[in-house]
């Protein structure tokens, strides 16, 4: 048997509208909820038990996953009442896991999509005899992330959760969200209160001379935390550039459009772009590198771009979008123009010709 915890129990602000009915883990990437990718990456590297550590609209998990039967895995829940951050959410869970003291256990951040090889990571917490493994990955810009510089032989020497000082950036070595703990150490985080893994746990560890090895691992990473993210995760699982064993049909491809979705002949969807069920794509429109949730429609001659168009929304004909999110139920009129990092909240409406941006190229 192997254990796991997921962490899902995050706000997912900067998704913001998108994360107001629905948990960032459960937002549809590449046609399923992002948490069934997780769940699928994980039995494929051999774990057998997993304890979903929820507490933002804990049910929106328990109601499509249930005991995980369907997912060929077993699922237990651990809900926060209020949310106690990532160490005292992975002490709460602790009350369900079965892993003897000495057994690793792993955990994973909800937002993390990546290519990382989950049972190497095990292998080489056990070579190392290491009280805690961290996967650890490169990224150009560490500053909103967990800094963990490590020695020649791969053993962490700090742990600088989004550094504010020029000083402290020591590393373009990030902690990728996914750790190996000895069951034993996780029992010894504090119960009951608020704890952040990252900047309490890992630093308290670290000072007392604890075992924590940083494994770098080059493959595919990223995390979904933002609108730009988002997209670029679902079409690189559509695509295929990062496989997952979740993807509906099993085929990668130009897009995935999931049954009951009507896409106009005339209309082209590409990109790596994810059409939900019963959505609507009307002739002329253009859907490229984009995520349309369940129910939406996009009407005639418009074209959605790099974009998120929430459940049930309707984008009005010749409207464009690009860099854009929709909030579930918005109503775009037509002939509107939502680009980069415009934001429509749910249940919105917008007129025809409401707005419009004009650029020195246009
Ligand atoms: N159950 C529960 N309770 N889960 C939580 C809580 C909580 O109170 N707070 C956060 N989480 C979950 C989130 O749902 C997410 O899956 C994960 O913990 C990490 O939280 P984020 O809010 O996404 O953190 P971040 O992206 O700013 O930073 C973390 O991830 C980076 C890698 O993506 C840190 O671990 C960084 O060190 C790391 O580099
Ligand atoms: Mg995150």
């Amino acid at each position: 048997m192997l254990e796991a915890i997921l962490l899902v129990g995050g706000r997912g602000t900067r998704l913001r509208p998108l994360t107001v009915n629905t948990p960032k883990p459960m937002l549809p990437v590449a046609g399923v909820p992002f948490t069934a990718h997780q769940i699928a990456r994980a039995k494929a590297a051999g774990v057998t038990r997993i304890v979903l550590s929820t507490s933002y609209r804990a049910e929106v998990f328990s109601d499509y996953f249930g005991d995980g039967s369907a997912h060929g895995v077993e699922l237990v829940y651990m809900t926060e009442d209020s949310p106690l951050g990532t160490g005292g959410a992975i002490r709460h869970a602790a009350a369900q896991l079965r892993s003897a003291p000495d057994a690793p256990v792993l955990i994973f951040n909800g937002d993390v999509l990546s290519g990382l090889d989950i049972a190497g990571l095990v292998d080489a917490w056990r070579l190392a005899q290491a009280d805690i493994a961290l996967y650890l990955t490169r990224v150009p810009d560490p500053r909103a992330f967990g800094l963990v510089p490590t020695d020649a032989t791969g053993r962490v020497t700090a742990f600088l959760e989004k550094p504010t000082k020029p000083e402290e950036i020591v590393t373009d070595q990030i902690n990728a969200g996914c750790y190996v703990f000895r069951r034993s150490l996780i029992d010894a985080i504090p119960p009951g209160r608020v704890v952040s893994v990252e900047r309490e746990t890992f630093p308290k560890l670290l000072a007392e001379d604890a075992n924590l090895i940083g494994v770098v691992d080059p493959a595919y990473w990223l995390d979904l935390g933002t609108p730009a993210a988002f997209v670029e995760g679902s079409r690189d699982i559509v695509s295929g550039r990062i496989p997952s064993p979740a993807l509906p049909g099993g085929t990668p491809g130009r897009s995935l459009v999931l049954p009951g979705a009507r896409v106009s002949q005339d209309a082209i969807v590409a990109g790596g772009s994810a059409i939900g069920a019963n959505a609507v794509v009307e002739a002329f429109a253009t859907v490229d590198g984009s995520v349309v949730f369940d129910g939406a429609t996009i009407g005639v001659g418009a074209s959605v771009v790099s974009s998120i168009v929430g459940a049930g929304a309707v984008i009005g004909s010749h409207t464009r979008l690009n860099g854009a999110v929709v909030g579930d139920g918005a109503v775009i009129g037509a002939e509107n123009e939502l680009l980069s990092g415009a934001r429509v909240w749910a249940g919105a409406t917008l007129g025809d010709c409401t707005v419009r941006f004009s650029s020195d190229q246009d």
